[in-house]
């Protein structure tokens, strides 16, 4: 929510509203609202903003535990289907479970960083 209202002050233009995602905790224990619940809230305040539009979902999943993140995402975005706001994009990420990013359904897109690396630490998860 503090977020949104510095954003807010910025983006005022309803004509070219800056679309922002909803940052989702599906295991990582990092950031991120904690319940498709919370998830529905933040972008029903984001779509009320004047010059922002909800823009999706993101999240980086727990390594391993890319299913986990894949089920509750899909649970947010029936949950956001049911108070009528459409989900377009679903934003994911992380090296280790990149190899199994096509066996998602609602991931729209994905995020590796390390993986131009395969440094010692994928080596060390096994997929370097
Ligand atoms: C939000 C976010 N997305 C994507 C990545 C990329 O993760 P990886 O380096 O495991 O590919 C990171 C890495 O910390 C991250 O914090």
């Amino acid at each position: 929510m503090e977020t949104l209202e510095g954003l807010a002050t910025t983006f005022t233009d309803a004509g070219h509203r800056l679309p922002v995602l909803v940052e989702c905790d599906t295991g990582m224990g990092r950031c991120g609202v904690q319940s498709a619940d919370e998830a529905v809230a933040l972008a029903r305040q984001i779509d009320r903003t004047g010059g922002l539009a909800f823009g999706g979902l993101m999240t980086y999943p727990a390594a391993g535990k890319a299913a986990e993140a894949e089920a509750w995402l899909a649970d947010a975005k029936q949950a956001l289907a049911a108070s009528g706001l459409a989900c377009e994009r679903i934003s994911s990420g992380g090296t280790p479970d990149m190899w199994r990013s096509s066996d998602t359904s609602v991931v729209t897109e994905y995020r590796p960083g390390t993986y131009i690396y395969l440094d010692r630490y994928q080596v060390a998860k096994g997929v370097g």
